[in-house]
């Protein structure tokens, strides 16, 4: 049935009359309607606007029949948007955050074989069905915190049938579409090289046996490499990104989390759709990525901020304000994975991106919507509250737009609605 949600407290529309993501100050815009209404009739919102536009809209709307809601004491906004986590994976790695409580760094860890290959491990043991069991409990987990949209990578099988296998995982969750989430998949073969393999062998591995194969399963849709001092060099990059273009996979890239090597030049290269990570992120690389922002032609690529890695391994935190400051668009994710972040919850992240990155509560509300939907090139269907759009909604119920920062730590959703239907209440 037809939904009108009205006299809406606060309804936060984060609408976009832009082809491009907001940067600079209209990353402040978020489109904020006070006592608003909403009409959502199926799969998708018909209507956003004020009390006298809501007049029009029902005396030309043919729906005769809706549920009404009472939207007085709520704050409404989209569906939050994690454009970048790892949610399939098996096991976890507590022991190696006791260690790293002790002193010992994540690189240390890896080095001394732990990190992302000892989850490799454990993933390659995992029958797929039982995989499977795991990630979509933790979906239910990411829809309680507000996500409805979530992109997840691969790469902790790091070889053909394992890789494979964890993107499987999320085609069959999506189309299965348990828990109402849209799942976006990425191919990160190149998140570390197997044990088995010099990184050499293994990088002509993923170029001419695995993502043929991906591509022709349909199994991803992007193609991230993690660039990084021991992991993978820009050259390496170069070669997959290469490949992986032409079998129609659009890269994005984990980059300068630890050291800067070199990524930008990558990304502007290729064209990423967005560049991960940034925690040591230079002012060189910032004005290079705005003279490519210049091109108007060109799609911009997105800055995607993960604070809760920097908050998680106690490194540096991307410069937000820099790239705000030069008008670039900034999203922000969770990251979740069992090593560098290990939370489900956005809200978490929202808290971390006021008091760390120094953003503003509309920055970060924009963030995590339609500049999220952006860097999974999904701003025409997802991202903001706007007639067309699929009705992918959190209610809130709290004093504030503002307040959903102030009150960290504690989850005031109260339902999430995902293409109208309701898939969460508290
Ligand atoms: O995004 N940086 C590389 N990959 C993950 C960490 C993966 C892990 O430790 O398991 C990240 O931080
Ligand atoms: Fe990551």
């Amino acid at each position: 049935m037809d939904i009108l949600i009205k006299d809406i407290k606060q309804l936060v529309t984060c609408r976009n009359n832009s082809r491009f993501p907001k940067s600079g100050k209209k990353q402040s815009d978020i489109g904020l309607i006070e006592n608003g209404n909403l009409f959502i009739e199926d799969e998708k919102i018909s209507f956003a606007g004020n009390n006298s536009e809501l007049k029009k809209f029902l005396a030309i709307n043919r729906s005769t029949k809706y549920e009404i809601i009472d939207g007085r004491n709520k704050i409404i906004m989209p569906g939050f948007i994690d454009s970048h986590t790892h949610f399939v994976f098996a096991g976890s790695r507590e022991n190696e955050y006791e260690m790293r409580l002790a002193g010992k760094s994540y690189q240390d860890i890896a080095k001394a074989g732990g990190g992302i290959l000892s989850t490799v491990q454990t993933v390659r043991k995992t029958p797929k069905n039982v995989l499977k069991e795991i990630a979509a409990e933790r979906l239910k987990k990411f829809v309680m915190y507000g996500t409805t949209t979530i992109e997840g990578k691969s790469g902790y099988g790091l070889d053909l049938g394992n890789e494979v296998k964890t993107l499987e995982v999320m085609c069959e969750l999506n189309k299965e579409n348990k828990y109402g989430l849209d799942i976006i998949p990425t191919f990160l073969g190149a998140h570390s090289v197997p044990p088995d393999k010099t990184k050499e062998e293994y990088v002509r591995e993923i170029c001419h046996n695995l993502i043929p194969v991906i591509s022709k399963e349909k199994l991803a849709v992007f193609i991230d490499i993690f660039v990084e001092k021991n992991y993978f060099n820009t050259d390496d990059a170069d070669k997959i990104f290469t490949m992986g273009k032409r079998f129609g996979l659009i890269p994005k890239l984990h980059m300068d989390q630890f050291n800067s090597i070199g990524g930008m030049d990558t990304a502007i290269k290729h064209k990423a759709a967005s560049v991960d990570h940034l925690e040591v992120l230079t002012t060189k690389d910032i004005e290079k990525l705005v003279k490519f922002h210049k091109n108007k032609s060109e799609r911009k690529i997105i800055a995607n901020i993960l604070p809760g890695v920097s908050y998680f391994l106690d490194i540096p935190y991307a410069p937000a304000r820099a790239l705000i400051k030069n008008n670039l668009p900034v999203a922000l994710s969770t990251d979740f994975n069992p090593g560098s972040c290990m939370t489900e919850n956005l809200q978490m992240i929202m808290s971390l991106a006021s008091l760390k990155l120094n953003m503003s509560a509309e920055e970060i509300l924009n963030a995590v919507t339609i500049n999220a939907a952006f860097a999974v090139n999904m701003e025409n269907r997802i991202g903001s509250i706007e007639t067309g759009k699929q009705a992918d909604i959190l209610i809130f119920e709290m004093p504030s737009y503002k307040y959903l920062i102030y009150n960290f730590g504690v989850n005031n959703l109260e339902s999430v609605y995902k293409k109208g239907r309701l898939i969460f209440k508290s």
